[in-house]
C-alpha cells in the first residue's frame, strides 16, 4: 500500500453530475481508493449533486455498486466502506437555479462550521458542457467559490467543439473564477506512464543527448482502442476522433515527447514548455491537410473473434454519418531540436487491439558492418513507451545471433511495471483528484494551452468539415485503420512499428 505522506486540508469535494458514469465508473472508486491509500484528510466529505431524486442512503448505495464493479481493487471490504460511506452526503439540486447554489454554500458552510475550519472546496464539473455556465454562475453569485485560495474548479473535456467555443469558455471561467483556480483535466495526464516519460527523458543522463533530429528518425505515438462508440453515439457522433482524441489526449502525449527540459517540476515550467511545443507544430494548409491527414470510419468486423457493427449501425450513430472515427497526422515541429523529425499520430475505434504506445525510431547506424539476417529487416534501433495496458519501456538494438557466423539480429531490452513493483499503480483520476487536493496544476490544462491545441487542428476540422469523405467507412473494424494511414508513412519510407510488434 502506497505510504500517504502528506495529509491535505480539510477538503469538501462536491461533484456535480454525481450520479452519472464518470461519476460511477472514475470519480467514485478514485476517492475510495484515496481514502483506502489514506491520502484524504481527517476532515473529509463528498457531496453528490444532481437533479435526480436520491437521498444519502441511495447515493451511498449508488457509489458502493460502482466501486464494486469498478474499482482496480474490486468489490469493498465492509468496514472500510462503512467507514468512507460516513463521508458521503447527497444533495438535489437544479443547476440553473441560484437557490440551489445558496442552499449547497450553507451546507457547506455548516459542515466547515462542525469543523472549526475553511475547507479546500473542490467543485467537480462532471456535466453536460451546457451545463457549465450555469453552475459556473451560480457558483459565483453565492459566493461558494469565493476563497481563491481554496475553492478550486475541476472542469472535463469537451472544453469546447472549436477554437471559438474552448475561448468563450475560457472567457467564461476567467469571468466567475481566478485562472490558478480552474482545473482542467486531460486524464491522460494523470496516466502513470504518461508522468514517467517526464522521469525517463529528465532524471535520467543517458537519453537526452540522443533526443533531437541528429539521433531521431520518427515519432509514432499510436492510441488504438478495441472498442468502438459503444453507448456513447450521441456524443460522439458529433465530435469525431480529431476533436475527442487527437485535440487532448495525442497533443498531450506529443509535448511530453518533444517537449524541452523544464528549469524545475512546478506547474508553470511544465506547461511553459509543452505550450511552446504546441506554438513550434506547423499548421496545415489546406493541401496540407490532404497530404497529412488521413480520416477514417469503421465497418463491421471482428475484433478478437467476435462479431462487430459498423459505426453507422451503432446505436445514436446517424446511419449516413461522417464522423470520422479514426485518424491519423504526420505533424513538423519547426524548432532547433526537432526540425525534420516526422510526429506520426494515430488513434482510431475498433482497430485490432487496445494499445497505447509511443515509438521513436531512431536512425539506422551511418555504416552497416555486419551482415543482418534477412529475416530481420530493420537494423534501426527502437524505444517503445507503452503506456497501456502494458506499462513499460522496451529498446530494441542489434546483437550478434549465436552461433559461428557474425549475424546481427534485433533483441529486446524491457522495463515493465509490473515485473519492477507490487504494488498496482494508482489510476489516473486517483493521482489528478489529490493533486487538486494539494492545488498542484502541473498534470492540467492552461487555458492558452487548451487554445494552442485548437488552433493547430482547426484547419483540419474545417477542411473535413468542408470537404465530405467519399469512401466512409474506409476500414475494417479489428484492423490498424485506412490503407491511407500506411500510405502517409511512404514518402518517408518509414512504417508504423507497433503493428508488426503487436501480435
Ligand atoms: C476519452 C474519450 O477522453 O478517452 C473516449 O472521450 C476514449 O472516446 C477514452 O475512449 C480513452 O481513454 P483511455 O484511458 O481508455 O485510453
Amino acid at each position: 500500500m502506497i505510504e500517504a505522506v502528506k495529509k491535505q486540508d480539510a477538503t469538501i469535494l462536491v461533484i456535480f453530475g454525481a450520479v452519472g458514469d464518470l461519476s460511477k465508473r472514475k470519480l467514485g472508486p478514485a476517492v475510495y481508493n484515496l481514502f483506502l491509500d489514506n491520502w484524504l484528510p481527517e476532515n473529509f466529505k463528498l457531496i453528490g449533486v444532481s437533479h435526480h431524486e436520491h437521498d444519502d442512503a441511495s447515493f451511498k448505495q449508488l457509489m458502493l455498486d460502482s466501486v464494486n464493479k469498478y474499482s482496480r481493487r474490486g468489490e469493498a471490504a465492509y468496514d472500510k466502506w462503512e467507514k468512507f460511506a460516513g463521508q458521503l452526503h447527497y444533495f438535489r439540486a437544479d443547476f440553473t437555479k441560484e437557490d440551489s447554489f445558496n442552499k449547497l454554500n450553507d451546507t457547506l458552510s455548516e459542515i466547515e462550521g462542525d469543523w472549526g475550519k475553511t475547507a479546500n472546496r473542490i467543485f467537480y464539473l462532471s456535466v453536460s458542457p451546457r451545463f457549465i455556465d450555469d453552475i459556473s454562475h451560480n457558483l459565483k453569485t453565492s459566493g461558494a467559490a469565493a476563497d481563491k485560495k481554496k475553492a478550486r474548479i475541476v472542469v472535463e473535456k469537451p472544453f469546447g467543439k472549436d477554437l471559438k467555443t474552448a475561448q468563450e469558455l475560457n472567457g467564461l471561467l476567467t469571468e466567475c473564477f481566478d485562472e490558478s483556480q480552474i482545473y482542467r483535466i486531460d486524464h491522460y495526464l494523470g496516466k502513470e506512464t504518461v508522468q514517467n516519460i517526464l522521469a525517463f527523458r529528465f532524471a535520467n543522463s543517458i537519453f537526452e543527448p540522443l533526443w533531437n533530429r541528429n539521433y531521431i528518425e520518427s515519432v509514432q505515438i499510436t492510441v488504438a482502442e478495441d472498442v468502438g462508440v459503444e453507448h456513447r453515439g450521441n456524443y460522439y457522433d458529433t465530435s469525431g476522433a480529431l476533436r475527442d482524441m487527437i485535440q487532448n489526449h495525442l497533443l498531450q502525449l506529443l509535448c511530453m515527447v518533444a517537449m524541452e527540459p523544464p528549469i524545475t517540476y512546478i506547474a508553470d515550467d511544465i506547461r511553459n514548455r509543452k505550450v511552446d511545443v504546441l506554438h513550434a507544430i506547423r499548421k496545415f494548409t489546406q493541401s496540407e491537410v490532404e497530404k497529412y491527414a488521413v480520416r477514417g470510419q469503421y465497418e463491421a468486423g471482428q475484433i478478437k473473434g467476435e462479431p462487430v457493427v459498423g459505426y453507422r449501425e451503432a446505436p445514436r450513430v446517424n446511419p449516413e454519418s461522417n464522423t470520422e472515427t479514426f485518424v491519423a497526422l504526420q505533424l513538423g515541429v519547426d524548432n532547433w531540436r526537432w526540425k525534420g523529425v516526422p510526429f506520426y499520430l494515430r488513434t482510431g475505434k475498433s482497430m485490432k487491439t487496445k494499445t497505447t504506445t509511443i515509438a521513436i525510431e531512431f536512425k539506422p547506424v551511418s555504416h552497416q558492418l555486419f551482415p543482418c539476417n534477412i529475416s530481420h529487416m530493420s537494423t534501426k534501433n527502437v524505444l517503445i513507451i507503452s503506456i497501456q495496458p502494458e506499462m513499460g519501456i522496451k529498446i530494441i538494438f542489434q546483437a550478434k545471433e549465436p552461433g559461428l557466423e557474425m549475424l546481427v539480429k534485433p533483441v529486446e531490452m524491457s522495463f515493465d511495471y509490473s515485473d519492477s513493483y507490487e504494488e498496482q499503480p494508482p489510476e489516473a483520476y486517483e493521482t489528478l483528484l489529490l493533486d487538486v487536493m494539494e492545488g498542484d496544476a502541473t498534470l492540467f490544462m492552461r487555458a492558452d494551452e487548451v487554445e494552442a491545441a485548437w488552433s493547430l487542428i482547426m484547419p483540419i476540422l474545417r477542411y473535413w468539415e468542408n470537404t465530405q469523405p467519399n469512401n466512409f467507412p474506409n476500414y475494417e473494424a479489428g484492423g490498424w485503420g485506412p490503407k491511407e494511414a500506411h500510405e502517409l508513412l511512404n514518402e518517408k519510407r518509414h512504417q508504423w512499428l507497433i503493428d508488426a510488434l503487436i501480435k
